[in-house]
């Protein structure tokens, strides 16, 4: 509580000093815990200038998350309003659909530093080291069964904005919703449903992206990258988290109130290997075939001799001509 007080203080006046007494009255607080506060700040990475006669100036904030930084950075009505900000979990999943089961609100956040038992798609583990940006939402929207199973391939799309408006690097999209930059997997999406279907719908939406980390935390796997790599310098983390969850909020209004049909477009914008061969193993059968994008419904269209067959995502792997753009 005295650490954000303290912080509050001194962002009321940008670039100036604010005295310790003053603090200290302020806060009801003396003025070696002001100090010692202050001495916090400073580990966390905040940048304080301090003078005998003049007090405390706050210079820069750090780029690591922090939830006072967060919190004043992020413009929603709903998403992030309810925030929890962990230095570690297992999985930030399991942590939001424990809170779906009892009662969170829609727009609730998870957010860890580092996670011990990340969850990927197809059951495989998430390799969540810190400097990363590993979280999920709980979103209970106002959808049709059908419309629901849109929602990773709709934040697909506000996750790659979010990236592009907080870095400026634009990723494409491969189907249904991993994000790349040149063929190398940077974000992966995790939609899962908490509690039953036929009750108030409440989905959570996992979101890891390889942000702050070198390509050898993440394995020096040539089909991976990371932000930081492709940037050349280490990113805010709270503001990238803010912008993800504003496009987020907006892009579930949109598809509430005019489906998914309004939001294809902006999928195939960001679409990667239209045009390309790709091989789908549906169970036990094999198609080949050129990938010609999504349909209305969000499934995957592939052209086939004699015609089009889609797919629904979750029954079927993946495979391109180069093994680069689906798996
Ligand atoms: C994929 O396989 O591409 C999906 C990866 C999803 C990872 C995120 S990180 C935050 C959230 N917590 C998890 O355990 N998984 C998701």
């Amino acid at each position: 509580m005295g650490r954000k007080a303290i912080l509050d203080l001194l962002a009321e006046r940008p670039g100036e000093f604010v005295s310790g007494e003053m603090m200290s009255q302020h806060l009801n607080l003396t003025r070696a815990a002001v100090w010692k506060q202050i001495q916090a700040l400073k580990a966390l990475g905040f940048e304080v200038d301090s003078q005998t006669k003049s007090g405390y100036r706050l210079v820069k904030l750090p780029l690591a998350l922090d939830e006072w930084i967060l919190e004043r950075e992020l413009r929603t009505n709903a998403l992030g309003r309810e925030l929890h900000l962990f230095d570690t979990l297992p999985s930030t999943n399991d942590w939001v659909k424990d809170a779906a089961r009892n009662g969170g609100v829609h727009g609730l956040v998870a957010i860890a530093k580092e996670q011990g038992e990340g969850r990927g798609r197809q059951k495989r583990c998430w390799v969540s080291p810190r400097g990363g940006l590993w979280f999920s939402v709980l979103l209970k929207p106002q959808l049709s069964l059908a419309d629901a199973a849109k929602l990773t391939l709709v934040a697909s799309i506000s996750v790659a904005d979010g990236i592009e408006a907080a870095t400026g690097i634009s990723l494409g999209i491969k189907w249904p919703n991993d994000l790349l930059f040149e063929g190398r997997k940077v974000v992966g999406i995790l939609g899962e449903v908490a509690g039953e279907w036929n009750t108030v719908q409440s989905i959570v939406l996992g979101i890891g992206i390889n942000a702050n980390l070198s390509r050898q935390q993440i394995g020096d796997d040539i089909a991976a990258d990371t932000l930081q790599a492709i940037l050349g310098r280490p990113m805010n983390l709270n503001t990238l988290t803010a912008r993800i969850l504003e496009h987020l909020e907006v892009d579930v209004e949109v598809l509430e109130r005019q489906g998914f049909s309004s939001l294809r477009q902006r999928w195939l914008h960001r679409a990667v290997g239209i045009g390309t061969q790709a091989q789908i193993n549906q169970g036990s059968e094999v198609f080949t075939g050129t990938f010609q994008g999504i349909s209305e419904d969000g499934e995957l269209i592939l052209a086939v001799e004699g015609g089009e067959k889609v797919f629904a995502a979750g029954e079927v792997s993946v495979r391109s001509e180069h093994g680069t753009y689906f798996q």
